[in-house]
């Protein structure tokens, strides 16, 4: 029998030690290894970029919108199990596995598949692959090929930027496949792409032809010398933390 007294026990939080433990972070979320499952990621919200305070930012427009839509993790969770009711297994060629929310130390976190190359390393972003390789033909041969797929799907997202997205190999300099992790869902106010798959799919094409424009502009900026910029960046040491040894090649770079 139940005692109605009883507090029901709370789940312990998942421990992420401190901030700094995290392998990556982006403009809005800190990324760590799951500590229980090395093949695993748990994103939570960074603590300057919290749903009240992108909510405050926006004045008068923000407080007509709903707190929760401020929220990246909320949001994307929701969109991966949209994905899955609608897009079955499919979609899990160029999206990470998601397996849901968890406390932590560091607010709520989603989990997601950890992308990692063949080595261990943790896949590294188009954006920094492409300032390291350039278009070469086989990065061309890979890009295509993901578009053809990405439209014929018709798979939900925002622009596809160059550090939301990337690479894993296969052995060294083989790229199996491309993996979009960040910025999935419709960002329109209306999202009929939702409930029209041809709508979705000419959606798809435009945003996955404009890869070709993201990777020229950065191409250009490297050609002259420009800034790399803030997003997509992660050091050997960071690729490669807790797999042990790592190639010679990689000690260089
Ligand atoms: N599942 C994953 N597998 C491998 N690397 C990942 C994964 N998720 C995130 N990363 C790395 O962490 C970085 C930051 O992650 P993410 O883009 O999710 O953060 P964000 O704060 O939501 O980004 P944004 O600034 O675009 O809002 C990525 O650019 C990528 O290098
Ligand atoms: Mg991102």
């Amino acid at each position: 029998m139940v005692n109605m007294n009883d507090s029901p026990t709370p789940m312990p939080k998942l421990d992420l030690g401190p901030e700094d433990n995290a392998f990556a972070q982006g403009g809005n979320r800190l990324c760590f290894i799951h500590p229980d499952d090395p093949v695993k990621c748990v994103k939570t919200l960074r603590k300057d970029r919290l749903p009240e305070l992108k909510q405050k930012e926006k004045g008068l427009k923000g407080r007509l919108r709903k707190r929760s839509s401020f929220d990246d993790n909320q949001q994307e969770y929701s969109t991966f199990l949209r994905i899955a009711d609608l897009y079955g297994p499919s979609a899990l060629k160029f999206i990470p596995r998601c397996y849901g929310m968890v406390a932590t130390n560091h607010g709520p976190g989603l989990v997601t598949d950890l992308i990692r190359d063949f080595d261990g390393a943790i896949s590294m972003t188009l954006k920094q692959y492409v300032w390291i390789h350039g278009d070469t033909p086989r990065v061309k041969n890979c890009i295509a090929a993901f578009q053809q797929s990405w439209e014929s799907i018709g798979l939900p997202s925002r622009n596809l930027l160059l550090h939301n997205i990337v690479v894993q190999l296969s052995a060294p300099d083989v790229i199996c496949r491309l993996v979009v992790i960040d910025g999935l869902g419709w960002a329109d106010v209306l999202p009929f792409g939702w409930w029209s798959r041809t709508l979705a799919r000419a959606k798809a094409a435009r945003k996955a032809e404009r890869l070709n424009e993201a990777i020229e502009a950065l191409l250009d900026i490297r050609r002259t010398n420009g800034e790399w910029g803030y997003h997509g960046w992660m050091e050997p040491a960071q690729r490669y933390a807790g797999v042990g040894e790592r190639p010679a090649s990689e000690q260089e770079k």
